[in-house]
């Protein structure tokens, strides 16, 4: 397919190729300061994939997830969702493709990040209703679709100050698919929350797994991401430094993986 771009020039896409691909990097770049935090970053997520992301506190994982839905600007390289190209600072891209693939990702904060003046309800139902992307009905009916689908039909009134960890993630997570995401970004989300409360959250994440939503989840909890990723990225150092199946990353023999895995365990 030919397409034009916002420069005018036409340009070959490779959609055909893609089209397997939710999620592309490529040399990904992005410095605070003197801080290279992602020093070429490059990896793709295929559609339906589960993949987790480990590596040690300070190493970029946050910074990546924050890149990819736009909280913060690249400094080089190349980010497509689907076939759409959302980053490049070789290529000028129309604002209206950037908005439109947005819209296609939901991200899901370690601090929950709801409205705390807003109920559930309307923690769920405003983001939508402020872009004028469903009617007030259609919308009221997806948030208790939703709420059933997490176990929180009961709380459409209370307050975030009236939930517990675990109940105020499950609503961000409703939140997050309010859009039908193609895509949802979790940043450690349970890494607030008291361990008994963690199960609670990791259950409805591993059913969004099984549903096949393509999900990109930095974690700490390495029994979870076993179990439930299709791949495994371990960063490091600005780079990824493995990536690959739960299986052969917990037996790699590459000394650096083996000490994360290690300190981690413990
Ligand atoms: N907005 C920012 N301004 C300056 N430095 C930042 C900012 N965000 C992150 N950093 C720095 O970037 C590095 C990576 O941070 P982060 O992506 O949060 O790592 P991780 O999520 O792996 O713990 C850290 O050194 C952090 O201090
Ligand atoms: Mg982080």
């Amino acid at each position: 397919m030919r397409v034009l771009t916002a420069n005018g020039k036409t340009k070959e896409r490779q959609s055909a190729a893609l089209s397997n691909v939710m999620i592309q990097v490529r040399d990904l770049k992005k410095a605070f300061g003197d801080n290279k935090v992602l020093d070429g970053v490059s990896f793709d997520v295929f559609k339906g994939e589960t993949v987790s992301v480990i590596g040690p506190s300070g190493t970029g994982k946050s910074t990546l997830l924050r890149t990819i839905i736009g909280l913060e600007k690249a400094d080089a390289g190349e980010i497509r969702i689907g076939d759409e190209l959302i980053y490049s600072n070789q290529t000028e891209i129309r604002e209206k493709d950037v908005h439109s693939a947005y819209l296609k990702m939901g991200m899901v904060f370690q601090n929950f990040n709801l409205f705390p003046h807003m109920n559930v309800m309307k923690n769920l139902i405003s983001p939508v209703l402020n872009r004028k992307l469903m009617t007030r009905q259609q919308a009221e009916e997806k948030a208790c679709e939703l709420l059933a689908r997490v176990g929180l039909s009961e709380k459409k009134t209370a307050k975030p100050s009236e939930l517990s960890g675990g109940e105020k993630q499950r609503v961000a997570i409703a939140r997050a698919l309010m859009m039908n995401p193609d895509v949802i970004l979790f940043d450690e989300p349970t890494s607030s929350l008291d361990p008994e409360l963690t199960g609670e959250v990791l259950r409805v994440i591993r059913d969004l797994a099984e549903q096949k939503m393509t999900m990109m989840i930095v974690t700490h909890e390495m029994g979870f991401a076993r179990e439930v990723s299709d791949r495994m990225l371990f960063m490091a150092d600005g780079l990824v430094q493995a990536y690959t199946t739960p299986q052969e990353l917990f037996a790699s023999d590459n000394p650096r993986i083996q000490s994360f895995l290690g300190t981690i365990s413990q």
